[in-house]
């Protein structure tokens, strides 16, 4: 063991403790739903979650998940192409495929597994990168995995510094245009259709991770493709099976045969790293199903939003403007967020404050997410506590 190590690794926690800016784990008793029981506060009314559509728990999906868990066990036990690939994969990668109305999807244990395996499948030397400010961190880290590629940053949906980026790029090899579809920390939206037109007047590969638009944003919930208009015209799209589509684990790349056929091929985090099992497989595609069967509930989602978008301002809050299941509220420091998120669980009401360094210092906030499955007495009991636990840390 290296004492010294270890010891500067609790020095910096203390450091952490003592500015008031842990993150302390909540331990959840029960499923995720609506409501959760967490240990320590009971049962909350749960404004945090990625349980966009309210299928984590839903009766369906776990017995999809039984199912297969009891015909398959519990995992491959090996990579995709050695010997993991279970019918459920190809079942779900076909209803993926279908879904986002792409040739064929490949399934990953993680979206930051395909996030991370995508680029460096395809980016060398010559490539040219350009990706959103505010793009997640495992696009950040796919990208950081292409060190021969010029890698740029664009300011954030900022189409006029995007076009400077292309035409700067103009001698590149490849030019790839990579967004998230809705940004995780402030709630908007990428401007696709923008981006598609640049793509196409600059000849560039557009890569598009829609994890938190997924059965939220679009008529039928497909996604920002979907919210614009633009189906067929984006190279790639990746997602997550963790948040609304069944919340359990897993990411996928939906794209044409041969780009997802290469994946197959190349992608480092799919030739080394274990399959999905099964269970979580047959969940996610019991859930893509429900989606499709029930718009009602993306519908519903976007009621959510407007109630409480409105409800906050009627408060004094100053939310930010959103477009899909993501509200932040910018608080300021991270120890206050942190503070009125306790406050919050306090009253039965679970949201996180997020601070440095997931967003950056003095932008700290609170970010509400909702779930199709609450009620209207839900959302009159969040903003109740939003009232209280304003007024008693002056935040409105
Ligand atoms: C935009 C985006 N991409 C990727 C991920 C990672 O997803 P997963 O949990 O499947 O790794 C997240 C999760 O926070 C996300 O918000």
């Amino acid at each position: 063991m290296n004492k010294s190590f270890h010891s500067e690794m609790a020095a910096g926690l203390d450091e952490i403790r003592a500015e008031g800016t842990e993150k302390v784990l909540k331990i959840l008793q029960g499923p995720m739903d609506t409501r959760a029981p967490i240990k320590g506060s009971g049962e909350v009314l749960v404004l945090c979650s990625n349980n966009y559509l309210g299928l984590a728990n839903h009766p369906e999906v776990v017995a999809a998940a039984r199912k297969a868990l009891e015909r398959y066990g519990a995992g491959t036990a090996s990579v995709r192409f050695i010997c993991g690939t279970f019918q459920p994969h190809l079942q779900l990668e076909k209803a993926l495929a279908d879904f986002h109305r792409t040739e064929r999807a490949l399934t990953y244990t993680s979206c930051w597994m395909a996030n991370t395996g995508l680029f460096a499948s395809f980016c060398g030397e010559g490539d040219c990168v350009i990706s959103d400010r505010l793009n997640h961190a495992s696009l950040i880290d796919g990208i950081r995995m292409c060190p021969k590629s010029t890698r740029v940053v664009f300011r954030h949906c900022d189409m006029a510094d995007l076009e400077t980026r292309l035409k700067e790029a103009a001698g590149a090899k490849r030019r790839w245009i990579v967004t998230d579809g809705v940004f995780s920390m402030e709630g908007d939206l990428a401007k696709l259709a923008d981006i598609v037109e640049l793509a196409e007047r600059y000849d560039a590969i557009t890569v598009v991770d829609d994890s938190h638009g997924v059965g939220v944003v679009g008529k039928t919930g497909r996604g920002v493709v979907e919210h614009f208009g633009v189906e067929g015209k984006v190279d790639i799209i990746t997602g997550t099976l963790g948040k609304a589509l069944g919340g359990a684990a897993g990411g996928y790349i939906a794209s044409s045969a041969a780009v997802t056929g290469m994946l197959v091929q190349r992608s480092r985090t799919s030739l080394f790293s274990n399959a999905l099992p099964a269970s979580v497989a047959a969940g996610a595609a019991k859930a893509v199903e429900i989606l499709l069967a029930e718009p009602e509930r993306v519908a519903r989602i976007r009621d959510l939003r407007a109630a409480f978008y409105d409800g906050l301002c009627k408060l004094g809050y100053k939310p930010l403007k959103s477009a899909s299941g993501i509200i932040p509220i910018i608080i300021g420091e991270t120890a206050a967020a942190i503070r009125a998120s306790e406050a919050l669980l306090a009253e039965g009401v679970f949201v996180i404050g997020f601070g440095y360094p997931v967003v950056p210092e003095g932008t700290a906030r609170l970010r509400i997410q909702v779930q199709a499955t609450l009620t209207n007495d839900d959302v009159q009991f969040a903003l109740a506590a939003f009232e209280r636990v304003g007024k008693q840390l002056n935040l409105i």
